[in-house]
């Protein structure tokens, strides 16, 4: 009998079942990529049913910061901190965290220790948290360099982000949607929660070479360098067409997503009052623009490539601009223009 409404897909490429094909086609692979990968995918779908107050009754702070129990309720980012170390060190695969919300770096107990380094924004997007806007997770995925018989330091993970065997980042917007790199080019998965699962429904995506979209805190142009007023400047008033339009979120993730997808450029810049720029290196420059670079897309910090960067501090800050690759090159021409 014909049944109604669409196929079902008793076929569906899940983001294990990818990263399990694609560990398969190095005969090296131990699997640990693929388990490292499923603790994050955990850690994501409990943090993405918290983002959507389910279980909202042990959730319950409501007027303050303790619930109707009179226990403390765990703000966000700290739960999501929390996961996000415990599924990593449980996963056999790690063997040092840098997360944003920890000052020192994390090495896991030497029974569990594994190969790889990860540096993870757990919750990315605070300020958005109260008012149910758009949040994301972020990570960045290192292989220690020493041998495995000398214990990790800080130093192994001050890597360059050319050296990241993978990134990635969850958007709790409204789906939840990881988004992965590793290394052969970005695919998407959106988060199905009737099967708990992610599944590829953005293969191979690739960025637009030129977008409409600048995206700028722009509150902050009276502390900007000439250089980043010319370039707002030059997309909002255009010598031939029409202007630029504008949208920042102020959560990094959603900035991101929405360029990688529409296409435009996102800037985090110096200003007087930070001359290092807001965002941090490890957990959220070098990832996001492992990721656009993999789109095809274009990151710097004016200077440099992101990805070129060698960090020598693990919550070092860097000025950002990053999305397609004409409008990154439009800004870099700014800035040149004011050094001259
Ligand atoms: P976090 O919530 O992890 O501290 O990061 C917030 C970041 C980033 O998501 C966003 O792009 C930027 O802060 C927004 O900063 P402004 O409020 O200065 O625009
Ligand atoms: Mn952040
Ligand atoms: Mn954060």
């Amino acid at each position: 009998m014909a049944s109604s409404g669409p196929p079902f897909d008793s076929n569906c490429m899940t983001l294990t079942r990818f990263v399990l094909a694609e560990q398969r086609k190095v005969p090296s692979a131990t699997g640990d990529l693929t388990q490292l990968l499923n603790s994050i995918q955990t850690a994501v779908k409990a943090v993405s049913s918290a983002v959507r107050k389910a279980g909202i009754a042990n959730m319950y702070g409501i007027a303050g910061s303790t619930n109707v129990q009179g226990e403390e309720v765990k703000k966000l980012d700290v739960m999501s901190n929390e996961l996000f170390i415990n599924m990593l060190t449980s996963s056999f695969t790690t063997c040092l965290l840098v997360s944003e919300e920890n000052e020192t770096v994390i090495e896991v107990e030497i029974g569990k220790q594994g190969k790889y380094i990860v540096c993870f924004d757990p919750l990315d997007g605070s300020s958005n948290i109260d008012c149910l806007i758009s949040i994301g997770s972020i990570f960045g995925i290192y292989k220690k360099l020493e041998p495995s018989n000398v214990a990790p330091t800080a130093k192994d993970a001050l890597q360059a982000g050319k050296n990241l065997v993978a990134a990635g980042y969850a958007l709790y917007g409204s789906a939840t949607m990881m988004v992965l790199s590793i290394g052969h080019g970005v695919n998407g998965f959106m988060y199905d929660p009737a099967i708990g699962e992610f599944i590829l429904t953005d293969q191979n995506m690739r960025i637009p070479t030129r977008g409409k979209i600048y995206s700028i805190n722009e509150a902050h142009e009276g502390k900007w360098e000439p250089a980043i007023r010319d370039y707002v400047h030059s997309k909002k008033y255009p010598a031939t067409g029409e202007p630029y339009n504008a949208r920042y979120v102020g959560s990094m993730v959603a900035d991101v997503h929405r360029t990688l997808k529409y296409g435009g450029i996102f800037m985090y810049p110096a200003t007087t009052a930070s001359p290092k720029g807001k965002l941090r290196l490890l957990y959220e420059g070098i990832p996001m623009a492992y990721i656009v670079t993999q789109a095809g897309g274009a990151a710097t910090n004016g200077q440099i490539d992101i990805l070129d960067i060698e960090p020598s501090t693990i919550h070092q800050r860097s000025p950002i601009f990053l999305g397609s690759k004409d409008d990154v090159a439009d800004i870099l021409i700014c800035i040149r223009n004011r050094a001259n």
